[in-house]
């Protein structure tokens, strides 16, 4: 029975996410700051290998089960890139001006027809780090890169991806709106649903 666990993550905006979310299920969650852990090295070549590197690293220092998640966006026209490289997509630390320029500078001749892309999100929840059988959900999110920054909300490389159901950027969804559709919104719907079970076969 899983009542307290700590988020792989040091990011706020996570922490008060997922914190909310898991409380529903009287789950309290602590960010691995607490513990003064360190984030992971990411050496994995997928987004699951990633999420779990970081949830059995925090399992591993806090004896505590570790949740751990690990988005980013697969483009078609460059071959699933910049993928687990998302976040360092125009070197580490380059803002988001800069990393979504270099998006749409690199895609400037891919035509409109090429232009699919996905966000994909992936929880690995383990209950402790020798874990054989982790919780994973895992979501995706079809849309298209844009020609231009379109939108204020949300963050990242919502402005350049566009939503063909809603006829609009991520970035110009009401934020509501995007966690029904979005990958983590539905990443997290899953894993809730997974940790339910889990509770009830270890009741
Ligand atoms: P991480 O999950 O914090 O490692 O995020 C990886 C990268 O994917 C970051 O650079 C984010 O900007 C990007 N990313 C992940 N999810 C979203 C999203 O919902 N909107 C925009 N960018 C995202």
């Amino acid at each position: 029975m899983i009542d307290s666990l700590v988020l792989a993550s040091n990011n706020t905006g996570k922490i008060k996410e997922f914190a909310q979310l898991l409380q529903t299920i009287n789950i309290t969650v602590k960010p691995q700051s607490t513990w003064q852990v360190e984030d992971a090295d990411e050496t994995g070549t997928t987004f699951v290998e990633n999420a779990i590197i970081k949830a059995r690293h925090a399992a591993k220092i806090t004896g505590l089960p570790a949740l751990a998640d690990d988005s980013g966006l697969v483009v078609d026209a460059l071959n699933g890139g910049p993928g687990v490289h998302t976040s360092r997509y125009a070197g580490v630390g380059a803002d988001e001006i800069t990393y979504t320029k270099k998006l749409l500078d690199n895609m400037q001749d891919v035509p409109d027809t090429e232009r699919g892309a996905c966000f994909v999100c992936v929880l690995v929840l383990m209950r402790h780090a020798d874990d054989p059988i982790p919780l994973i959900a895992q979501a995706t999110w079809q849309g298209e890169i844009t020609r231009e920054r379109r939108g204020n909300n949300g963050f990242g490389y919502d402005p350049v991806f566009f939503v063909p159901s809603e006829n609009c950027a991520s970035a110009e969804l009401p934020s509501e709106r995007k966690h029904q559709l979005s990958h983590r919104g539905r990443a997290l719907q899953q894993l809730l649903k997974l940790i339910q079970q889990d509770q009830d076969v270890t009741a």
